[in-house]
């Protein structure tokens, strides 16, 4: 499955998504390939902080041509991530061209709330050429029990695609890891590895 973490809006934690989920998908023995398509290199940052073995592979590719070329870089993979870029909107595009599955983080703000409007547009015009094109919002860096937590939720279900069930808290963990380049379960076995296994497996469950 390849699976585009995309929203136009920079810092709700495609690249923390993207590496973890490879992570977990990769943990399962699946072979891996994260594809860091945003100019940024934040996914080929992680994977140059990290000194112990790679758990999967990284490759970075800011192209506005991805989709033509992903099958061929893909071959061979299980699973294929794309962690999206921020603004840039021809590589967003491509990105969502090449995604059987596009997840967008959002946080638990109304700035995040309104900006899904953007990615949402790229979305139905893909849907114009990718019939079987999936998608979902995911809540990342949720603060539990407050009610902006809740009124997410309740604000994203005005929009026309899901929300994921399974959610992300707000987890310093998640920044820990990324300064050594790991996944959260590595650094320690938690809520914060739950998490992410849960989206992971929800994922799965949608491609069915
Ligand atoms: N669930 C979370 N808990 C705590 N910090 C997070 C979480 N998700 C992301 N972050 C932090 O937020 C910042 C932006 O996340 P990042 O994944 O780089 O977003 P994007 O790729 O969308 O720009 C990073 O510093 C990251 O460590
Ligand atoms: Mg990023």
């Amino acid at each position: 499955m390849i699976i585009g973490l995309l929203n136009q809006k920079g810092g709700v934690g495609k690249t923390t998504l993207s590496v973890n989920l490879a992570a977990c998908l990769a943990r399962t023995g699946a072979r891996v390939l994260l594809i860091d398509a945003d100019p940024q290199g934040s996914a080929l940052d992680w994977a140059a902080a990290r000194e112990s073995e790679p758990l999967f592979s990284v490759v970075g590719l800011p192209r506005p041509t991805l989709h033509k070329e992903i099958n061929q870089i893909g071959y061979g993979y299980d699973h294929i991530i794309i962690d999206g870029p921020a603004r840039v909107t021809d590589l967003a595009r491509s990105a969502i061209m090449a995604a059987d599955f596009v997840l967008i983080p959002v946080q638990p703000s109304p700035y995040d709330i309104w900006a899904a409007d953007e990615i949402l547009k790229l979305i139905a015009e893909a849907s114009v050429y990718k019939d079987n094109l999936k998608s979902a919002f995911v809540v990342n860096r949720k603060i539990t029990n407050t009610a902006i937590g809740r009124d997410v939720i309740e604000a994203l279900a005005a929009y026309p695609i899901p929300v994921l069930i399974a959610t992300i808290a707000q987890r310093v963990i998640f920044a820990e890891a990324a300064a050594q380049g790991k996944a959260v379960y590595e650094i320690k076995e938690g809520p914060a590895s739950v998490e992410i296994e849960a989206v992971a497996a929800e994922l799965m469950e949608f491609v069915k």
